[in-house]
């Protein structure tokens, strides 16, 4: 595949779609959005304006991080604070595809509905990809940002059109453009991160305090397998409770999943073989978080386990 063609017929066709319109979009710092933002910008300037959503379910410090980053590229990122929108839609609910829809609804319709209200866009360009399409027509999984594939009409639902520049691709594909584009080294390898954020890490109820479980277990994961060449690895908490010792006294406590797979695009994964030595350092730091007493490490492959577990 020719990758500057494909830039360069993108690009013209954001132009001719917006027109003299202006856009939004929104961006999480992840290699898909990225691509879009830079994209965007390339075709349309200033008639873009590009958010970052603060969802509460991001990793620790990424808000500052990503407008850090794209400000450097000359790019203006602005935060929108909506903690507790999300936060208030996950509200009880446990099952995958009801978090999943709440988490859809509050970005669509809430937050974007708010923002295409205030800048007067008549367009939001989106990060779907291929794999995230097939798998939410295939009816594996739906992905948080599968709209018009399931028969939704964005225009008519929430008032605006979606633009996918990337949905041709795959997340390999993505990456090349990334490259090509002259994102950073940082932004074009970078793992992937789910829409939903860690919603797709909390097995049960999303919570303020499961929450931070999981974001400071996230925060040792990532720290200690930087150097693992995975293809994304992570760390998960689970709705069951289980007996341990702390402090010479029984204690009924959380359990945390680490996950770390090797995939080329996401579709199939296995499990990496990590070294003994750095599990048991994974698993002795991890137990250290406040109500957490077990750590497990997840062998199952993509099929037919799926890479999250939302
Ligand atoms: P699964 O869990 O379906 O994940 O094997 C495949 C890849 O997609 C990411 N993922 C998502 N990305 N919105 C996204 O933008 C989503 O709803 C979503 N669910 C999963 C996941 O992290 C993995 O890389």
């Amino acid at each position: 595949m020719d990758y500057q063609r494909f830039v360069d017929e993108q690009i013209a066709e954001l132009c001719r779609s917006v027109g003299g319109a202006t856009a939004i979009n929104a961006l999480s710092g992840g290699v898909d959005s990225s691509v879009v933002t830079v994209l965007g910008h390339r075709a349309l300037g200033d008639r873009l304006r590009t958010f970052f959503v603060d969802d509460a379910l991001m990793r620790e410090g990424e808000p500052k991080r990503v407008v850090g980053r794209f400000a450097k590229m000359g790019i203006t990122v602005e935060v929108v604070d909506a903690r507790k929108e999300f936060l208030g839609a996950l509200k009880g609910l446990t099952d995958p595809e009801e978090k999943r829809n709440a988490v859809t609804d509050a970005f669509y319709s809430k937050v974007f509905g708010r923002l295409v209200k205030e800048t007067g866009a008549k367009f939001l360009l989106h990060g779907t990809i291929l794999t995230d399409i097939e798998e939410t027509v295939a009816g594996i999984k739906r992905q948080h940002n599968i709209l018009e594939q399931l028969g939704i009409d964005t225009e008519e639902a929430y008032g605006y059109g979606v633009l996918e520049p990337l949905k041709t691709l795959r997340k390999d594909g993505v990456r090349k453009v990334a490259r090509l584009l002259g994102l950073p080294p940082e932004v074009c390898e970078r793992m992937p991160f789910p829409g939903p954020g860690l919603a797709t890490r909390i097995v049960g109820e999303v919570t303020e305090d499961r929450l931070r479980t999981v974001r400071a277990a996230t925060a040792i994961v990532e720290e200690e397998l930087a150097d693992s060449g995975a293809f994304q690895y992570m760390a998960v908490l689970l709705s069951d409770l289980a007996t341990g010792i702390r402090d010479n006294k029984r204690e009924f406590a959380q359990i945390i999943v680490v996950r770390c797979v090797d995939s080329v695009d996401a579709r199939t994964a296995t499990a990496v073989r990590l070294p003994w030595e750095k599990l048991e350092r994974i698993c002795s730091r991890i137990t250290e978080i406040e109500g957490v007493n077990r750590c497990l490490y997840d062998l199952t492959p993509k099929p037919p386990a799926t890479i999250e577990y939302v």
